[in-house]
């Protein structure tokens, strides 16, 4: 399959309304990603890259100190068993990175946990750049960078440390490393604000594990030259080691915003393909569901599909989504309650550090023109090729 841009891929992937909406919603989560479209959009949608202005601030959602009150009972509850899928060949091990807000990492974990994907191939990339503080319990829920690390353990999810706080563009260096280092030749990465569920309603039906691992069976050892499979942009993407290595990797003088263009671009103008791949939803949040156990088969459900619970649970989270995108200050809202923790290690002004990000975003942008003559995405479209940048 001949590579497509960015642009026609995003747009053939959901169309529309939709996608209008998404594009609105642009800024940076909390996890600070780039967005993969932004820049192919008419400018009048464009989402401002100025340091923001001074907002009123969004309504507080009173803060909650515990989403998933079975685990801090010690009772997680059981997975759907059509959800369990098994492949003695293949390993998926899963990357998430984590900055800010615990409940939204909480809450990805526990989506993927429950839709089948094996506890001990998810690894939780700390990246909050508080050292060893939340190993030994310094940070207070209130913290924005408060990460329960007895939790995870509890769920069987494993804990990686950052050196230091990486930008967006490191910490996918970060992830190529660690997999050099596990002889992994591919890995999948997640955003961590986002929650997946199966298509319970299809049949016959396959879990979410079940169709990511029909994904990994088609790619490994396939003649395909692939670099990347996009599950829902890039919310979920799995990787190709070797493919990354060849390009150099992630040029991390573009911290954020474009720093995926210039990746994707490079890879592209060396043949490598980036296909989609749907494994079932993955929704894109800003808040967190009340409780967690929503996410698992209530007592008495066992291995029925399809239940109530999970229409109301689909129903909620794209209410959710939508209400992210649709807020102006939505993807942050968190930001507004989890409002504490000053006075800890490491505590740094939270709107400081989104001024900051906002402004090596900005930083970012200069660089990726004055490297390519050009400031969009569509790199070849615009006549660029492998070896045309830093040659102007
Ligand atoms: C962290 O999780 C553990 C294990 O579930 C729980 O016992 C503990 O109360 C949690 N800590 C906080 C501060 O919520
Ligand atoms: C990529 O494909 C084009 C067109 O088929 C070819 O000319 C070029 O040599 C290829 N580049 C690489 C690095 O394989
Ligand atoms: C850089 O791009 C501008 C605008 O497209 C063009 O006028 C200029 O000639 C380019 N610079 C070089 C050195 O090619």
């Amino acid at each position: 399959m001949p590579p497509i841009t960015l642009n026609r891929r995003a747009i053939a992937y959901l169309g529309g309304a939709f996608l209008f909406i998404l594009l609105l919603s642009g800024a940076v989560t909390n996890h600070v990603r780039p967005d993969l479209i932004q820049k192919n959009i008419p400018e009048k949608w464009r989402t401002t890259t100025q340091a923001p202005k001074t907002e009123p601030e969004p309504p507080r959602e009173p803060f909650q100190e515990e989403i998933f009150p079975l685990a801090q009972a010690g009772k997680v509850p059981q997975i759907n068993p059509k959800n369990i899928a098994k492949d003695d060949k293949h390993a998926t091990p899963l990357l998430i990175g984590f900055t800010r807000n615990w409940y939204l990492l909480e809450q990805a974990v526990v989506s993927y946990l429950a839709a089948g994907w094996p506890a001990d191939q998810i690894i939780v990339i700390d990246n909050s750049g508080v050292m060893d503080s939340n190993l030994r319990g310094l940070l207070s829920p209130r913290n924005p960078w408060y990460l329960n690390h007895t939790r995870l353990d509890l769920l069987g999810v494993s804990v990686k440390r950052t050196p230091t706080l990486l930008t967006f563009a490191q910490l996918q260096n970060f992830f190529i490393n660690f997999a050099i280092e596990h002889d992994w030749s591919y890995y999948f990465w997640s955003h961590m604000d986002v929650v997946v569920i199966p298509k319970e309603y299809e049949s016959p039906y396959k879990g979410f594990y079940e169709r990511t691992l029909e994904c990994v069976r088609a790619t490994v050892g396939s003649k395909e030259k692939w670099a990347l499979k996009f599950f829902a942009y890039d919310w979920l993407t799995m990787v190709n080691v070797e493919a990354m290595k060849d390009v150099g990797a992630w040029d991390t003088q573009i911290p954020y915003y474009l720093t995926d263009c210039d990746m994707y671009e490079r890879l592209y103008m060396k043949n490598y393909t980036a296909g989609n791949w749907d494994a079932g939803h993955i929704y894109d949040v800003a808040t967190h569901l009340s409780d967690l156990a929503v996410l698992f088969p209530a007592e008495g459900e066992n291995n029925a599909l399809d239940t109530q619970r999970f229409r109301d649970l689909r129903s909620q989270l794209e209410r959710m989504m939508k209400e992210k995108v649709e807020n102006k200050n939505g993807r942050n809202t968190w930001q507004a309650t989890q409002d504490g923790g000053k006075g800890e290690p490491f505590w740094r002004n939270p709107k400081g550090f989104e001024k900051a990000i906002q402004f090596w975003i900005e930083k970012g942008r200069e660089l990726f023109k004055m490297k390519w003559n050009y400031s969009e995405c569509d790199l070849r479209r615009a006549g660029r090729h492998d070896g045309s940048e830093w040659t102007w």
